[in-house]
């Protein structure tokens, strides 16, 4: 698969990456100096930094400044950071490389790894509370983000996804679209709904945005997990048949994976119909989700 990101698209979420990571150098900087502070700033450089873009996109579409948008941006990126550096664990997906790298605990230890996770996660909380966002925005926020990363949304997914390794049976449809919406679209949700629960608007659209592309997201992930060339997503690939996990590809194979990944798509932009042009850049960062070749 190719991603051709369009150069309009390109240029901005490179400029969002470019403010993301210098927010989370300071944030990461300010920290004691140590194998765990490396750890987590090792752990958060070098993703696409898409669901940054989602949260900057998504404030300015309502209006909110990027003085209040970009500590939430940080946040998401952090807290994704923590889950991936869990994720890779010998006990959870047990991953040796990450983004083109050794995963943390390869480069360092199990023990720093598990600490620099629940350091991250923690830093992304505290970045939620910056006075540029406003008390009751941020009391929004902080709700929404905890319903969204725990026991209810992202590691929920993950706990059935972990639990459907070993299942029985072969998980139903509706079992994995729950657990996907959990593990990945908990989070993108959370990101994308960010800007109208800022501004206190209308969450609707893109709620229904999100949900569509943090599915497709999740299914081209699955599909480059079997298709993918190493190099390019700087992940292991066949790691899912290998574990058994539940995943669209072994549901559906890799036609039907693609054609329900579309078929997303074309519901994504659907909801974008409110925004009218303003949410070009949204339509074409849905293309990309499963366009991507990373
Ligand atoms: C990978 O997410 C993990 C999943 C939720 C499937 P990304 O593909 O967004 O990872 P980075 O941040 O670009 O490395
Ligand atoms: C990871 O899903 C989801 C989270 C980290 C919450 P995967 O296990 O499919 O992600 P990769 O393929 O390791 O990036
Ligand atoms: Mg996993
Ligand atoms: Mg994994
Ligand atoms: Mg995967």
């Amino acid at each position: 698969m190719q991603a051709p990101l369009q150069a309009p698209l390109q240029d901005r979420l490179g400029a969002v990456k470019a403010q993301v990571q210098a927010a989370l150098d300071r944030a990461i900087g300010a920290l004691p100096p140590g194998e765990l502070r490396d750890a987590m700033a090792y752990a958060c450089a070098g993703g696409k930094g898409i669901r940054a873009f989602l949260v900057m996109e998504s404030a300015r579409l309502h209006g909110v400044s990027d003085a209040a948008a970009l500590p939430v941006a940080t946040a998401v990126e952090a807290l994704h950071a923590y889950s991936l550096v869990h994720d890779d664990l010998p006990a959870m997906d047990d991953d040796d490389l990450r983004r083109g790298q050794p995963t943390v605990h390869v480069k360092w230890s199990e023990a720093t790894a598990i600490l620099a996770g629940d350091a991250l996660q923690s830093l992304a909380f505290g970045l939620l509370a910056d006075p540029a966002i406003g008390d009751a925005a941020t009391r929004r926020l902080v709700s929404a983000f905890a319903q969204a990363v725990g026991g209810a949304g992202m590691v929920w997914g993950q706990a059935l996804d972990i639990a459907a390794e070993t299942a029985r049976q072969p998980l139903t449809l509706a079992q994995i679209t729950e657990l996907q919406r959990g593990k990945t679209g908990a989070l993108i949700r959370f990101a994308a709904i960010a800007g109208p629960l800022i501004a206190d608007a209308d969450m609707a659209p893109m709620a229904a945005y999100a949900d569509a592309v943090g599915l497709a997201f999740q299914i081209a992930d699955d599909i480059l997990d079997v298709t993918g060339n190493e190099d390019v997503t700087g992940k292991r690939v066949g790691k899912d048949v290998a574990a058994g996990k539940a995943t669209f590809v072994s549901l559906l194979a890799l036609d039907g994976a693609r054609a329900e990944a579309a078929r997303l798509i074309d519901a994504a932009d659907a909801a974008l119909e409110p925004y009218g042009e303003g949410a070009g850049n949204l339509r074409h960062l849905a293309r990309f989700v499963i366009e991507r070749d990373t």
